[in-house]
């Protein structure tokens, strides 16, 4: 897998390598992140959770692990679905406290705990979890092939696996509305909704979803998967192609 480059249009980072863009970007939004989210995504962002997470509760699995997490809206959705005690871990502090207040509020702190890690370099042994969610996070890594093997590890023999992650629509009509909406809309009704830190999230992201489609494809990816460990890999375009979902199981088991 290649090394990280410099992508033109992508603002520079606060501090160095792509971990440090997302402390950077993530550390003032965690206030208002869940509101605003559903709104600037239209109210997408949900539906794609619920999709993606359906087939993972479906299989009953004791023990999840939900990698960044944020402010534990994935963990949160397990929960409500499914038993499952649930790890969920990010790299960013102000997310992970939002997330953990959030989740004492809703009375799941018996289900759900949060912790800090890299999706990199996951402290868990192997197979350590019987299903695993990320997402929207393989733009933030330096090197996705290996990520996603780290994140293959934890998962016992068959165990499932499900992301989520945006996508540039396919069809030019629709891409073209989506180009001004990412580069216009956004940074404009993040400004007026959550001021600057809010503005640089909406400056950062079109283009960062244009470079990472471009330098990671849909095929690409889910080679990747599959070079990592995954079998029965298949992947759901969402929103006339706006978002991402798939879903696959460590081989074995
Ligand atoms: C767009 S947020 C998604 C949060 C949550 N999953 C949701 O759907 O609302 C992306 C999250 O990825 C986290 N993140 C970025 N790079 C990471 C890494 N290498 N390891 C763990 N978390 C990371 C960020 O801190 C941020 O909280």
């Amino acid at each position: 897998m290649a090394g990280q480059r410099r992508v033109a249009g992508v603002p520079s980072a606060p501090s160095a390598g792509r971990s440090g863009i997302a402390i950077g970007l993530f550390s003032p939004l965690p206030e208002r992140y869940d509101l605003l989210c559903e709104v600037l995504s239209l109210g997408q962002n949900r539906r794609w959770r619920r999709a993606m997470v359906g087939p993972i509760a479906e299989r009953r699995p004791a023990r999840v692990l939900d990698v960044a997490t944020g402010t534990g809206a994935v963990a949160i959705e397990l929960a409500d679905r499914c038993d499952a005690q649930i790890v969920g871990c990010d790299l960013t502090d102000s997310m992970l406290r939002a997330g953990r207040r959030r989740v004492e509020s809703a009375g799941l702190d018996h289900q759900i705990s949060l912790t800090r890690a890299r999706a990199e370099h996951l402290p868990f042994p192997d197979g350590a979890f019987d299903a695993l969610t990320f997402t929207y996070l393989l733009r933030y890594v330096e090197d996705p092939g290996a990520t996603l093997a780290e994140l293959a590890r934890v998962l016992k023999p068959g165990a499932p696996m499900a992301s989520l992650d945006f996508l540039v629509p396919p069809s030019l009509p629709w891409r073209l509305a989506w180009w001004c909406y990412t580069r216009i809309v956004l940074p404009a009704a993040g400004w007026a909704a959550g001021g600057p830190p809010w503005w640089r999230v909406g400056r950062f992201l079109g283009p960062s979803i244009t470079a990472h489609d471009r330098r990671y494809p849909v095929a690409w990816t889910v080679q990747a998967w599959e070079a990592a460990g995954m079998v029965d890999v298949h992947a759901k375009a969402m929103s006339l192609g706006g978002g991402l979902v798939m879903w696959g199981r460590r081989a074995g088991g």
